[in-house]
């Protein structure tokens, strides 16, 4: 058992916030999903104090070793999450945590307020790093900014705060610095590198302009933002960034990591969550017997 932020988890792997659509997948596997759900922990897509509908498609690319997405954040607010959503994820048998996305200090209040009573959800996910939205990203990237918005979250919730850091910034840990200073629980990391890709005639091919990347193609960049948080922090760090084996998981707990979370690899692989989990389970057996 893993002790995160206070609450217990299986194992250390769990999905990436909006990588891992419980309800399309259960349409796909079955209630086999539910009985045998391989992540430790659910986390949601990010949800909004009102409903969004997302940015124009396209809304992906494919690049090499990975995918630029400009999704926006589709999602039917806070009101059809709770009424929605929340009793279908809480039968998943694992803590749920739930990322939320405001655009100013005020809407972040109304969102932990609505989850406060929620004892379905076990933690909050604060969305800080969106490249996908005008707002999503600007708070994320400013430490200062970032520790007075802590400042005034952390005391209006008993549920542990997990912020979700920005790699589009200069120093990112300042920026984790700056969260646990403000009182964060845990940083997750790393949230997608800005880019853009151009389509016919030189046009930006996705509907939202520019996008960001996941996937492989990151792995390196996240491997070393893990390690440079880890050495600045002491609250617990969720990794993720490209991880497509037990390795790749591996490599982000070696660096600082205590949990590691499965992104655009679901998308290629849906089953990828379980064999990342067996693949890990499989190495860390091999090694407790060198
Ligand atoms: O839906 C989205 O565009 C999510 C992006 C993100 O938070 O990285």
């Amino acid at each position: 058992m893993i002790d995160f932020c206070g609450i217990e988890l299986a194992h250390p792997v769990i999905n990436a916030s909006g990588c891992f659509d419980v309800l399309a997948a259960r349409a796909c596997f079955g209630e086999e999903l539910i009985e045998r759900f391989p992540f430790s922990a659910y986390v949601s897509k990010t949800v909004t104090l009102a409903p969004r509908a997302g940015n124009p498609p396209p809304r992906l690319w494919e690049s090499a070793a990975g995918m630029i997405n400009s999704i926006g954040l589709p999602n039917p607010g806070i009101e059809g999450y709770l009424d929605e959503h929340l009793g279908e994820y809480a039968k998943l048998g694992v803590p749920l945590i739930t990322n939320v996305m405001g655009s100013t200090a005020a809407e972040f209040v109304a969102l932990l307020a609505a989850l406060e009573d929620r004892s379905e959800v076990a933690a909050i996910e604060l969305n800080v790093s969106c490249p996908n939205v005008a707002t999503g990203l600007d708070i994320g990237a400013d430490p200062r900014g970032l520790r007075l918005l802590l400042e005034e979250l952390r005391p209006l919730t008993q549920k542990p705060l997990i912020v979700k850091l920005t790699p589009n910034t200069a120093d990112v840990g300042a920026c984790a610095s700056a969260a646990e200073e403000g009182g964060a629980d845990a940083v997750s990391l790393i949230n997608t590198l800005r880019a853009m890709a151009l389509g016919y005639g030189g046009k930006p091919w996705l509907g939202g302009g520019s996008g960001g990347l996941s996937g492989p193609a990151i792995r390196a960049v996240a491997l070393a933002q893990v390690a440079s948080v880890a050495e600045r922090v002491a609250i617990p760090i969720v990794g993720m960034g490209g991880v497509s084996s037990g390795a790749d998981a591996a490599a982000l707990l070696e660096v600082g990591a205590l949990l590691v979370a499965v992104g655009t690899e679901s998308f290629r692989d849906p089953a990828a969550g379980a064999r990342i989990s067996a693949e890990l389970a499989r190495l860390f057996a091999e090694n407790a017997g060198s």
